[in-house]
């Protein structure tokens, strides 16, 4: 989250960090550490200036769950089915600043998948978004 300080702080956002030390995952740490940065400069792009970004990590069952939450723009509910598809960009005629080339989702659900995992996301047009990675947590802790 070190990565996307700048840019959250130029903006006036406050990155929450909420982690706790014992869940342990089996993971490539340089390509999860990837997803969530992709994650989290997301947040960073669609955020309003001056609002918070929430970064979790949790423990669900057999499953940990990493998210990302803003509260931004938000994403209509026609565009999520597409969202990790490569190149997908939502059009966005107000903002021509957040160009981007529409990988990094892509980057992210292949980095989940590499785990055995998936993503999802939940989200309310001009309300915010919630981006997960969940990971089958380790057997045994
Ligand atoms: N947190 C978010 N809030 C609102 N819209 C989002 C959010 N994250 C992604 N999107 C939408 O999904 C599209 C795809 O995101 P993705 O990260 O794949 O591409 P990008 O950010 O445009 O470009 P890149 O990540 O390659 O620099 C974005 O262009 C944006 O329209
Ligand atoms: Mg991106």
């Amino acid at each position: 989250l070190q990565v996307c300080e700048v840019k959250a702080s130029g903006k006036g956002i406050v990155i929450d960090v909420e982690c706790p030390e014992d869940i342990l995952i089996r993971a490539n740490a340089p390509l999860l550490e990837q997803a969530i940065v992709n994650l989290a400069e997301n947040a960073v792009k669609f955020s309003n200036p001056d609002s918070r970004i929430s970064v979790k990590a949790a423990r669900m069952n057999a499953k940990t769950v990493i998210s990302v939450q803003d509260y931004g723009a938000g994403i209509e509910k026609r565009h999520l089915p597409g969202l990790f598809e490569r190149f997908y960009r939502v059009d966005q005629g107000w903002d021509t600043r957040s160009g981007g080339t529409g990988l990094g989702l892509a980057i992210v659900k292949h980095i989940a998948m590499l785990h055995n995992g998936e993503v999802n996301v939940t989200s309310t047009l001009g309300v915010g978004s919630i981006f997960s990675i969940l990971l089958p947590s380790r057997r045994n802790e």
